[in-house]
This record gives structure tokens, sequence and C-alpha cells, in this order.
């Protein structure tokens, strides 16, 4: 069914003005940490070092490029082993990041998920700053440090924690389900959260009539889609998925009536009408490891095409390409640089951190 209900900051006559979700917190490196710079130089030995690497990615990074890359990823991968860090990788880091340098690589509920059982002290999270801030939620004994503190989301700027008090005036008694992409301070007001994995699992687990789902209103209308469970949603949106249209797909369709379509649900619902699968990355990803199509559009971050693009070259991509400014700012040159510094280290309040804890959790522990 159509969503019950939408609302923005707008809305709200008594919300505080010029209000912004909380900064993005993170500390400068500690005094006394930092190692000396290596050498980035491309040598022979640079080159057999890293040449099972580049067999990796040979199909999207040209080998003219390689070495540019290379010593940066000689470098990273050496301090990891001295520092005792892992790095985990969203499925929409660039290639030499995501299958060079990253130790773990998934979707939102799968780095959350991963980070609860790594061993490791430190812990660099090569995604947004809202995926820095799980992973510090469910390891707040470990160091998480994010390569830069700026790589926000759109749907996470879109609320803040004042916001979701306000829509619990307006709607007393109505459970609150938050989609992982909302900063600490959301989290620690709502009753779960979700990812695009579980989402209708998340809200069907509520065993609530109506369920206040928060920030996407696109997420929102395409969990409205698939149970009878009444959706309130809010007016955010992902930058980088609401810029897809219908018309996009079908001209691609209209190309080539056997090429294959699939679709993250942040999209809008004219461009996952056109799809013939909709789900999360990682979901995304199992279904072109299954289904091997030979041409494929996906419509999603364009990084995750590269990815998969690396792992199955026999799948010919059509990419309208669509990239995450915010996913962006990651950089080997700034991960090198978080490994040699040990900044910038994510920090959450301990009693904000609690409260948001436990939304997360409870999503962890829903039975599948
Ligand atoms: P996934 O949970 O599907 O990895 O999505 C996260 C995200 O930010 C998509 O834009
Ligand atoms: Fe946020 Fe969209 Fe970027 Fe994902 S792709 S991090 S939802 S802005």
């Amino acid at each position: 069914m159509p969503i019950t209900g939408i609302y923005g900051p707008d809305d709200f006559a008594d919300r505080p003005q010029g209000q912004t979700p909380a900064s993005h917190r993170a500390a400068p490196a500690r005094p006394g940490a930092a190692l000396p710079m290596p050498s980035l130089e491309w040598t022979p030995e640079v080159e057999r070092a890293t040449a099972p690497l580049y067999e990796r990615v040979k199909h999207v990074i040209p080998s003219i490029e390689w070495p540019l890359l290379a010593p940066t990823i000689k470098a990273i991968n050496e301090l990891k082993q001295a520092r005792g860090a892992v790095i985990l990788a969203h499925n929409y880091q660039a290639p030499e990041i995501f299958h060079c340098v990253a130790d773990i690589g998934g979707d939102s509920l799968q780095l959350a998920v991963e980070a609860t059982k790594v061993k490791a002290n430190i812990i660099v999270q090569c995604g947004v700053h809202f995926m820095a801030e799980t992973s510090k939620l469910l390891n707040p004994d470990k160091t998480v440090l994010i390569p830069d503190s700026r790589a926000g989301c759109s749907l996470a700027a879109s609320i803040t924690g004042a916001d979701v008090r306000l829509l619990r005036e307006k709607f007393p008694g109505v459970p609150v389900v938050a989609y992982v992409n909302t900063s600490a301070e959301v989290k620690a007001e709502v009753d779960i959260c979700c990812t695009s994995s579980n989402a209708v699992q998340v809200v069907e687990s509520l065993n609530a009539p109506t369920v206040i789902f928060l920030p996407d209103r696109y997420l929102a209308t395409y969990v409205a889609s698939k149970t009878d469970v009444k959706i309130i949603a809010w007016k955010g949106a992902c930058e980088v998925h609401e810029r897809f249209k219908g018309e996009e797909l079908r001209a691609f369709r209209e190309a080539d009536p056997t090429v294959q379509i699939i679709a993250h649900p942040e999209c809008p619902p004219d461009v996952l009408a056109e799809a013939d699968f909709t789900g999360s990355t990682a979901h995304m990803i199992n279904w072109v490891r299954e289904k091997r199509p030979r041409r494929l559009v996906m419509i999603t971050e364009c990084s995750m095409a590269d990815n998969v693009r690396a792992e199955l070259p026999d799948v010919e991509m059509l990419r309208p390409c669509n990239l995450c400014p915010h996913m962006k700012r990651i950089t080997l040159a700034n991960i090198l640089e978080s490994l040699l510094t040990l900044g910038e280290e994510v920090t959450i309040d301990p009693a904000l951190a609690e409260r948001a804890r436990r939304s997360v959790e409870r999503m962890i522990n829903l039975k599948n």
C-alpha cells in the first residue's frame, strides 16, 4: 500500500530554526602516535609484492595506473599489520580500496555485524561517518578511525534527534524504525534500526499496525509496498539514488531487450518499477553472482559496478554512473595517513552511545 503520511522539517512549526544534525565528531590524531611516512616509490620489489593484488583489479584499473597506486597499497597493508588494525570497506569504495587493502567488505548490515567479531584493537572504517559510528557503537572499547570525518550522507543529514522527538509527540505510541543511515543521536531516539537488507523484516517484527520509518522516503515507499503495516515516512532522500530516472532504464531496455536491470531500494518508485530485481548492495552482488547475466545495468553508486566487474569480468556492465561524493572522500592517501597518525578517531558520548547501541543491537539480534 502507499505510505500513510510523510513529514519533514517544514511540518513542525515549533522545530528549532537553523538546526543541523550533531556534527561529525572525530578527534584529531593523538600526540606522539605518529609513525614516519614510508617510501612510496615504485620499485621492482613493490611490483613483485603487489602483483597478486593487481590480478584482482586488472579488469578495472589500467596497468598504466598501477605504479601510482601500488606503493601506497603496499604501505597500507604493512602498516595494518604493524598497528594491529583491520580495514572495513563498504561496497561503494573504489576497487583499489575494496579489493586491495580491505580485510572485510560488504553492505552496511554486513559491516555492522562483522564489526562485532573483530579482534583487532583498531578499526579503520572506509565508508561514511554513520558507518564508522555504528562500528564504534558496537565496539566501544576499540579505536575506530575514519580517514576523513567529513564523509557524510544526505540521509543522515536530513534528520536530527529533536525531529524524532517531535514525530513521537505527533504520533504517541507509534514505534519508530531508523535506517542505519542516521547519526548516533537519531539512533538513540528510536526503537530499532534497519538496513536496506532487512527493512521489511524489522518493520514487521514490531507487530504494530503503524510504524514511523525514517529518514528515507523512497526506502519507506518500497517497504510500504511489501507489507500491510501502515508506514509514516520522513522527507529524506539519498542524493545519489534519487537522481536515477525510470526513463533512463526504459532507454537501456529499448536498446537491448535482453538486458537485466537491478536497483537499490533508495531509488524512486518509477525506477524500481523498471527493475528486474531490487535489493541492498549485498543482495545485488549475490544476485549477479548467482544469475551471471550477460548484460547488466546496476542502478546504484557506480564504484560497486567496478567492484563486481573486477570479480566477474564476463558480465558486461552498462553503467549510468552516479558517484557518492561522501564515499569518495575516502582515498588510499588518507587511509595511509589514518594508519600513520591514528586519526581521525570517532567518538560518541557514552550515555548517548548506550541508547543508540540498543537500537542497533535489537536489529542484529532479530532472528532471520
Ligand atoms: P547498503 O546497506 O545496501 O549497503 O546501502 C548503504 C548505502 O549507503 C546505500 O546508499
Ligand atoms: Fe548516503 Fe546515498 Fe552516499 Fe549511501 S550513496 S552514503 S545513502 S548519500
